[in-house]
């Protein structure tokens, strides 16, 4: 039997797209053998990595390829709090529109930077999701999620094993 996961979401959004998104993988994934907890980031700073071994980061762009209002505050602190977080392990959802071509899900890719400049480690690649593709977001991460999911077993179990081994 795979040993659980327990998988923090963390939804910045400004019309709710995000939040849907993450009640969907929550949902879908919270079988007993992965627990999920999702936040909206309204509030949060750069604590709330604290204690958290695995995140996703669900978030919109808005703005000039901005992050959306609800995650100001929490990727503000990132930046200017700049704590170690080289033990999280974390994943991406991106989600945008191609129309705004110079700033594409800029949102979800500030997210990316700033956490692994901190030290966190990105599982997989970012999922980019394009509202003028005609492709609904919450479908396109519920195909996306049990790769990633596969890929943070593999991540993570492999670092138990080295654990184990020392
Ligand atoms: C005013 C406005 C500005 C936006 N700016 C961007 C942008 O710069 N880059 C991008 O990729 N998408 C941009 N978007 C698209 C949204 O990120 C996209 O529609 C997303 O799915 C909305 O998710 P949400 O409902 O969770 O906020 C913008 C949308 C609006 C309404």
């Amino acid at each position: 039997m795979s040993a659980s996961l327990s998988l923090t979401i963390l939804v910045g959004t400004m019309t709710d797209t995000a939040r849907l998104v993450a009640q969907s993988l929550e949902l879908t994934l919270d079988d007993g053998d992965v627990a999920v907890g999702t936040k909206l980031m309204d509030d949060l700073d750069a604590g709330v990595f604290e204690g958290l071994g695995l995140v996703l980061i669900c978030t919109s762009t808005y703005g000039q390829g901005d992050v959306p209002d609800n995650a100001k505050q929490l990727y503000d602190s990132l930046t200017q709090e700049r704590p170690d977080l080289s033990s999280l392990t974390y994943g991406v959802i991106a989600l945008g529109d191609r129309t705004y071509t110079d700033t594409f899900c800029n949102g979800g890719k500030r997210f990316d930077a700033i956490l692994s400049e901190l030290g966190a480690r990105r599982v997989g690649d970012v999922l980019l999701h394009d509202a003028s593709a005609g492709t609904m977001p919450e479908e396109v991460a519920m195909d996306w999620i049990p790769g990633w999911i596969a890929l943070c077993r593999q991540t993570l179990g492999a670092e138990t094993e080295v654990r184990d081994e020392a």
